[in-house]
């Protein structure tokens, strides 16, 4: 499965930049090193919404949808996991009891445990947060090649700029395809459903 299978759809420019920045920032030591060159995803050590540690591991079996952002995020967040769950509710229920949805945050002084797991929760029950120590997000963003940049606002607050597509990690833990954040929900589930979902 390290074929790397680009999915295009509507919002081709966004995934584009996406990919660009993908492709910017090659490997870590942690990488996992997939046949097609393209190394996404790897080993991670995260906590949970109950404060659990997990790991890429505890995962095995089932396909994810990995989407890194914070919960602070005006925008894009609520807007690409909103899509997500509406995605997952137009597949049949043996599909979707395949797939685990998994935010992981950007931005883990502000998202503790219990704040990104709540986040989560409230796009579906199946949804799973994730944070961890700086390091260790720093280390799982590094794998995933995602951008992620502090962005100090007016009076002091903060927002992160960060990139926004969804990993697919296929259930053997490897990368699978890449979807583009702007993708309607119906063309995600048929996307889904041809990786085999
Ligand atoms: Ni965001």
């Amino acid at each position: 499965m390290n074929r790397v299978r680009v999915l295009l759809a509507a919002g081709g420019v966004v995934l584009a930049i996406a990919l660009f920045v993908l492709l910017a920032r090659p490997g870590s030591s942690g990488s996992r090193q997939g046949g097609g060159g393209l190394v996404i995803g790897g080993p991670f050590s995260l906590v949970d919404g109950t404060g659990k540690n997990v790991t890429d591991r505890d995962f095995r079996g089932k396909f994810l949808l990995v989407y890194f952002g914070y919960t602070h995020c005006p925008d894009v967040c609520p807007t690409t996991l909103g899509a997500m769950a509406e995605a997952l509710g137009k597949m049949p229920a043996p599909a979707r009891a395949r797939v685990v949805p998994v935010f992981i945050t950007v931005d883990p002084a502000r998202d503790t445990a219990s704040v990104v797991g709540a986040y989560a929760h409230a796009f579906g029950p199946e949804f799973v947060g994730l944070t961890g120590s700086a390091a260790a997000i720093a280390d799982v963003e590094r794998e995933y090649r995602v951008y992620a940049q502090k962005h100090v606002l007016e009076g002091g607050d903060y927002a992160m700029d960060h990139s926004s597509v969804i990993y697919v990690m296929a259930p053997d833990g490897s990368f699978d395809a890449v979807l583009d954040d702007q993708m309607a929900p119906a063309t995600m589930a048929q996307q889904l459903t041809k990786l085999g979902v």
